[in-house]
């Protein structure tokens, strides 16, 4: 992963940002956003990170917990400004129960340190389900419908200021639309009220090299966007 530094690209970007910004806001589809943000007496909606670890520790909710050899609840900095979104464990995840420690991982390290991030420091990791899909499956819907309270849960908890997804599984699922990747690049969506920024998969990348720049261009705007937040 060899990052071509193009800091006029990003400045572009963040003057886009500041002065237009709406041209860049995609509106969130009526209904999901919402929805999702709210309470139906589900009783994760009220745990605390312990609780919320416990329960996902001993999770039965979906068929993947037959499966699995360990769930892999998320890593990082429990008050990260940013949180990546993956699709749920691969096999080595499964193995280590933490999110994104194979081949996909050490590319996802790279793009974090693209835009100055590390894992661990101001960045949160976690997935959409918490158990291995087999064979590397996408996950079903109903089994992310059966885990998505824990993600919820775990987002109001860090609360984040940016939120990165990470392909289209991730995407479909924060945002409720299934449009293609991408058309859902390069503008800002939100998950209830907090931005949410759309690139590939590393695990698609190390299949499609020639995408990596597409992707150094998210992370580019999403760093630009970051800094247009913090002000
Ligand atoms: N791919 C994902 O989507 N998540 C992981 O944790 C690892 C690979
Ligand atoms: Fe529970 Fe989620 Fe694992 Fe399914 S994937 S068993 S809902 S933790």
């Amino acid at each position: 992963w060899k990052i071509k530094t193009d800091p006029s690209h990003c400045e572009s970007v963040v003057k886009i940002i500041e002065t237009n910004p709406n041209e860049l806001i995609n509106t969130p589809l009526k209904g999901h956003a919402t929805s999702i943000g709210t309470s139906n007496n589900n009783p994760v909606d009220q745990m605390n990170w312990h609780q919320l670890k416990l329960a996902v520790s001993e999770c039965i909710d979906c068929p993947l917990h037959q499966t699995r050899k360990n769930t892999v609840f998320g890593v990082g900095d429990e008050k990260a400004d940013w949180l990546f979104v993956g699709e749920g464990p691969g096999a080595r995840e499964d193995e280590i129960g933490e999110p994104f420690v194979g081949q996909a991982g050490k590319l996802l390290g790279q793009m974090l340190a693209a835009i100055q991030l590390k894992r661990n420091d101001g960045v949160y990791i976690a997935n959409i389900v918490k158990c291995r899909p087999p064979n590397n499956r996408n996950p079903a819907s109903t089994e992310v419908n059966a885990c998505e309270p824990y993600l919820r849960r775990q987002i109001k908890l860090i609360a984040p200021k940016l939120i990165i997804a990470l392909g289209k599984v991730a995407a479909e699922n924060l945002l409720g639309r299934s449009d293609s990747l991408g058309s859902l690049r390069g503008k800002v969506h939100y998950y209830s009220d907090i931005p949410l920024v759309v690139t590939y998969h590393p695990a698609y990348l190390l299949r499609a090299l020639p995408e990596k720049a597409q992707a150094w261009k998210d992370l580019c705007f999403a760093k630009a966007l970051m800094q247009s937040l913090a002000k």
